[in-house]
């Protein structure tokens, strides 16, 4: 195997210490990294290399290696990391950096920063050196969302990175996409016969997607009221799930087919009207940190996505995204129709309809509502989960974290499961009209209590896009 140089930029955050050094040294500690493999921080917030390490240690488990010989596995790992910090346009800072990189080694940039300082650091990187190796070795970069804050940012921020990386070496990271279940959205559809005839309108009533956070912002109030749940979960992570959901089948597994077939959903996705939503905001958020007092920033979000084309015209796609709720889950439900004619409906009440609920997190797992008939003299229904639940079905597997999957990925230079720039032109289209109608009424949200279910008109509008 080759050498690979990873340098991490942004190194002292917390997307760095929480995700990308666990993920690397996951990766590291069950030997899928080249053996001459070094790990490179970079930030602005000076640091001893000593402090450094102790920070990255924090976060470090041994998952995938017998405990006795975890230590080791760590002080290996934390000897090959270094730290250098900087302000991300200075030349003398990013010049010392260049010189540690190998001549011979394949390189991996990961920008783990605001976007509003991409430009500096690509500019930087450029312009130290570090995109010239010995010619053989690849270079490639990983960009963190949030892409821009509409579709003009966006492209702003497509400009500045094409300056200095050609859109091959570009690799656009949504994390939900490296979650297990995410992956399996693919398989489930395209592997199981019996799913795909009734993968339509015909079939399918509406789909509902829920995601919930329990906790608030967290301490990123100068990031999140900036951007709001729309920009920061909806957008991204939940869109990319509604498009696994609807493309076609690819006629491969290769990144291109796949992603032209997510491109194509993409572009029969309407944009979304005001009327399709209801924004919400948690009672104590305007009171949080870096959040302005009269903010009227989003929390919460219960919106309807509607498909023009014909496999899912008609067919409701409602997003439900809140923080401050009162549990954390993400899930999708897809609602299959009743039979038009139900020769139960005669004799007892009409059964209920089928749910396959694909459950992202906690408890990765898949579950059908079947309809059975309750034991007993009566004709009676009840709904009845057939359930794959992960932790059962495969237990003793370790399900990778999505930074794991997704770092191996970049690695192996497989992009299937990374956005393409016409995707991620595509997903912004379907929101800029309503971001900018939002952010130039500053339209207010409804309040609802902390650890609730959001606000109760959100559940009213739902009925009604669901009946119609
Ligand atoms: C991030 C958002 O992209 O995803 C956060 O910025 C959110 O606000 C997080 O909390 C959720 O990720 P996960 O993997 O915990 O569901």
């Amino acid at each position: 195997m080759n050498k690979l140089d990873i340098i991490v930029l942004g190194a002292s955050g917390n997307l760095a210490g929480a995700k990308i050094f666990p993920a690397l040294f996951a990766l590291f500690s069950q030997g899928l990294l080249p053996d001459e493999v070094r790990f490179f921080g970079f930030a602005r917030s000076e640091l001893t290399q000593d402090g450094f390490r102790e920070r990255i240690m924090r976060n470090l488990t041994c998952r995938y290696t017998p405990e006795h010989s975890c230590g080791d596995f760590i002080e290996k790992f934390l000897a090959r990391c270094k730290y250098y910090s900087g302000d991300y346009n200075s030349p003398e800072a990013f010049r010392a950096l260049a010189s540690e990189l190998n001549a011979d080694a394949d390189r991996v940039f990961y920008l783990a920063l605001p976007p509003a300082v991409f430009p500096e650091v690509t500019g930087s990187i450029g312009s130290s050196g570090m995109l010239k190796n010995n010619g053989r070795a690849w270079i490639r970069v990983v960009v963190e969302k949030p892409f821009g804050r509409d579709r003009e940012s966006s492209d702003a921020l497509n400009r500045e990175l094409l300056k200095e990386f050609p859109e091959k070496q570009i690799y656009r990271i949504d994390h939900y996409l490296g979650k297990e279940m995410v992956q399996n959205i693919m398989v489930l559809r395209f592997a199981n016969q019996i799913f795909k005839p009734l993968w339509n309108a015909r079939y399918i009533r509406c789909v509902r997607i829920d995601w919930q956070e329990n906790i608030g912002i967290e301490g990123r109030g100068g990031y999140f009221d900036r951007y709001g749940i729309i920009r920061d979960v909806v957008q991204n992570h939940l869109l990319q799930l509604v498009t696994l959901i609807t493309m076609d089948e690819p006629e491969s597994l290769k990144a291109d087919a796949v992603r032209d077939c997510k491109l194509k959903v993409l572009r029969d996705i309407e944009t979304v009207r005001i009327d399709d939503l209801i924004l919400g905001q948690y009672s104590g958020y305007a009171r949080e940190p870096q959040v302005a007092p009269d903010s009227v920033t989003p929390t919460f979000v219960n919106l309807r996505l509607r498909i023009a084309n014909d496999e899912w015209r008609d067919v409701p796609f409602n997003i439900r995204a809140g923080k401050g709720l009162s549990c954390r889950k993400s899930e999708i439900r897809i609602v299959f129709r009743t039979p038009e004619s139900n020769i139960f409906c005669d004799v007892a009440e009409c059964p209920p309809a089928n749910e396959l609920i694909i459950r992202i997190q906690p408890d990765e797992g898949i579950h059908f509502n079947i309809v059975s008939k309750v034991p007993g003299l009566k004709m009676r229904f009840q709904p009845k989960e057939l359930d794959l639940s992960y932790k059962s079905a495969f237990a003793g597997t370790v399900i990778p974290e999505a930074y794991e999957s997704l770092l191996l990925d970049v690695i192996n230079g497989e992009k299937a499961l990374f956005i393409r720039s016409d995707e991620l032109e595509a997903a912004w289209d379907i929101f800029t009209p309503l971001l900018h109608y939002i952010d130039e009424n500053r339209i207010k949200p409804k309040i609802y209590e902390f650890r609730t279910d959001g606000p109760d008109e959100a559940y009213r509008k739902e009925c009604v896009w669901e009946n119609r």
